[in-house]
C-alpha cells in the first residue's frame, strides 16, 4: 500500500518504476523512495531475522536509528533500509544474523 494523497504533503507526483530483487523475487518500486518503501508497498514486512532465534524484524523507526531494517543490498550486509533509495537492479536479500560476511559459525 502506497499513500498516494496526503492532506498534508499533497498528492505524491509521478515518478519513474524501478524493478529490484529481494529474495529472488522481482519487486516494482519508484525511482528514488527508500528501499524498506518499496518493500512494504509490496507486502513485506520481515527483512532480516534475529541471529539467537530467528525472530522476524522489520520497520521499526524509520529514521536510522534503530537497524531494524538491515538487509544485505549488492551484496553488502548491514545495509540500513530505511534511509538507503532504491536504484534499477538493486539485489537484495533477507539478512541472517550479522549477514553473509559477518558470519559466525557457518
Ligand atoms: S527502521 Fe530503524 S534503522 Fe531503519
Amino acid at each position: 500500500m502506497r499513500i498516494i494523497k496526503h492532506p498534508i504533503l499533497g498528492d505524491v507526483k509521478e515518478k519513474k518504476k524501478v524493478n529490484i530483487n529481494v529474495d529472488n523475487r522481482q519487486v516494482e518500486a519508484l525511482e528514488g523512495e527508500p528501499i524498506a518503501a518499496a518493500l512494504m508497498a509490496a507486502g513485506i514486512r520481515a527483512f532480516r531475522r534475529t541471529i539467537k532465534t530467528g525472530e522476524p524484524r522489520g520497520v521499526y523507526c524509520g529514521i536510522g536509528q534503530c537497524n531494524d531494517c538491515i538487509m544485505e543490498v549488492n551484496g553488502v550486509p548491514n545495509v540500513r533500509t530505511c534511509v538507503t533509495l532504491v536504484e534499477e537492479g538493486m539485489i537484495i536479500r533477507t539478512q541472517i544474523g550479522l549477514g553473509k560476511s559477518g558470519d559466525l559459525d557457518d
